[in-house]
């Protein structure tokens, strides 16, 4: 587990599309707003789009750590409010599917990150090898839910994967995309009745995020929702989950 911050969580999932990466960039920038220093790694390695999210074209990104020819300073990439992010790559399949050694030259730059309040590792959705490990790196993990019956059946699939290949009992859920908190509760309950009933874990309903158009608009123009609409219903709910995570 990363040791050196304050905190260090993971939003993961099993189906892909759910709003993971949104999710991380908009609530470091929350974060960032918190005067909490916060770093995002950028853990879809293959496929990253952090830097897109936040409109930004990176000099070098963890190719360049693995490769050892950059530092993890150099590779560092500054964004609004002192967000600092480990940008992926785009297109290397490669990294997919990280070495052993791929992974302890990774682990060894994250532990050596300067002091932080909190290090937020966003993966790609699934069940592969690579979220297994950086799910198994971070102290607390997020399954981001939507009411798609796809992503409650491989939220499922993803906790019970990670449950027992890490040993891991405590799982955050956020549910996103929905009408409202009762519809959120509902997503939930329903994948409560199935932990509950076949894994011996603990899942913790940590907030939802409506459905808004605004995320939608902001996505597409590179901005982020918390910064073009500070007043829309997705930016009241990420706010909330914020204030619960550093509280
Ligand atoms: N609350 C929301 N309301 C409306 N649209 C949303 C909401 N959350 C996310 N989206 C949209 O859903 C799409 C997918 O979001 P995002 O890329 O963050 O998902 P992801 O889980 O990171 O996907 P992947 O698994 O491919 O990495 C984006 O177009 C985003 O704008
Ligand atoms: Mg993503």
């Amino acid at each position: 587990m990363v040791k050196n911050g304050r905190k260090t969580i993971t939003v993961t999932s099993g189906k892909g599309g759910v709003g993971k990466s949104s999710i991380v960039s908009n609530m470091a920038y929350l974060l960032g707003n918190m005067d909490k220093s916060t770093f995002i790694l950028d853990a879809d390695l293959s496929l990253g789009n952090i830097d897109i999210m936040f409109g930004m074209h990176p000099k070098y990104n963890v190719k360049d750590l693995i490769d050892g020819t950059r530092s993890i300073e150099e590779v560092i990439a500054e964004g609004p409010c002192g967000i600092k992010i480990i940008p992926a790559t785009s297109g290397i399949s490669e990294f997919s599917h990280l070495s052993e050694n791929e992974r302890k030259i990774l682990f060894a730059s994250i532990q050596g990150l300067p002091k932080h309040d909190i290090l937020i590792i966003d993966t790609s959705a699934g069940i592969s090898s690579n979220v297994v490990y950086f799910n198994a790196m971070s102290e607390n993990i997020f399954v981001v839910i939507t009411p798609d019956p796809a992503s409650i059946t491989d939220s499922y699939a993803v906790i019970k994967v990670l449950h027992k290949k890490t040993g891991r009992k405590d799982f955050n859920v956020i549910v996103n995309m929905v009408k409202d908190e009762e519809e959120a509760l509902e997503i939930y309950k329903q994948i409560l009745n199935v932990t509950d009933r076949f894994l011996d874990v603990y899942l913790d309903y940590f907030g939802y995020i409506p459905i808004d158009k605004n995320v939608n608009i902001a996505t597409r123009k590179q901005k982020l929702w918390v910064e073009r609409f500070p007043d829309t219903h997705a930016t009241k709910a990420l706010m909330q989950i914020c204030n619960r995570l550093v509280s």
